[in-house]
């Protein structure tokens, strides 16, 4: 694989961007780094990018046979898939089922609180500034989406949590919350880009009920539990199981 890709057009803390031999896509690898805090906390796990790959491709393809348009194109490699290169919206998209994180740091609601509808919560995407949570107001002075793009955001991340929240179910995982980020194709399409990963959900699984022995997901690392490929390797396994055969790029 390493040998087939154009020069590097980015470098996050968890994946890089590659030119590919054609304009309209690109080819992402995932890294086995693992960043929290804004990158203050920071430590590289093997195996964490193969998981993280893995997991990601099965479910973008689910939302795809969902009708949920994705930025995924294939696998293509055990830690690289070809995808379409989009402007990403400059926004987190969080929605959350169960009350937790800073959102009971930020606020008196109680840990575990079910919260239906989900909330949701936009995030200005910019570590410089530290990712701070937006208010409709700001959103609108920043003027980083129209009117119309802010509804078809949230219509599109509630749809992608209307499908995601059942088949966790099904695999015995509870879909705490998660964080989307969004794109748009050179034709204008609003899609799901960048991951769907342990390292952008929150994952609590279903068969214990020891409060953090059910974490599954990148609050292993944040909270310095330890066991986070133990942790993936699982969800990656029952998703795996769901979803055996992703496509492949090429
Ligand atoms: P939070 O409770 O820390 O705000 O996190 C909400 C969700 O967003 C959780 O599933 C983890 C995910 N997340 C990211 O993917 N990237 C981030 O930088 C942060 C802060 C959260
Ligand atoms: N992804 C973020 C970072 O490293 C934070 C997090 O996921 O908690 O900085």
């Amino acid at each position: 694989m390493t040998n087939s890709h154009g020069p590097l057009l980015y470098e996050g803390k968890a994946k890089r961007v590659y030119a590919a031999d054609q304009d309209d896509w690109v080819l992402v690898e995932y890294k086995n780094d693992a960043t929290a805090f804004n990158a203050l906390k920071r430590e590289q796990i093997a195996d964490k990018g193969r998981l993280n790959c893995q997991i990601s491709a099965r479910l973008f393809e689910l939302l795809e046979q969902e009708g949920i348009p994705t930025h995924f194109l294939g696998l293509v490699d055990e830690t690289w898939m070809a995808v379409q290169k989009v402007q990403v919206i400059p926004l987190e998209v969080v929605l959350r089922n169960v009350a937790t994180g800073s959102l009971c740091k930020q606020t008196p609601i109680v840990q575990g609180t079910s919260l239906e509808p989900a909330l949701l919560d936009l995030y200005y995407k910019d570590d410089a500034f530290g990712d701070p949570l937006l208010t409709e107001s700001r959103l609108e002075l920043l003027q980083l989406v129209s009117a119309e793009q802010r509804q078809a955001i949230e219509v599109l991340a509630r749809r992608v949590n209307a499908v995601l929240v059942p088949f966790f179910l099904g695999l015995d995982l509870q879909l705490v919350d998660f964080k989307l980020e969004l794109g748009c194709n050179a034709s204008g399409e609003l899609l799901v880009a960048d991951e769907i990963s342990p390292d952008t959900c929150r994952l609590w699984d279903l068969r214990t009920s020891d409060p953090k022995q059910r974490i599954l997901d990148k609050d292993r690392f944040r909270q310095d539990l330890g066991g986070l490929i133990e942790a993936y390797g699982e969800v990656c396994k029952r998703v795996q199981g769901a979803c055996p055969n992703p496509r492949n790029y090429r």
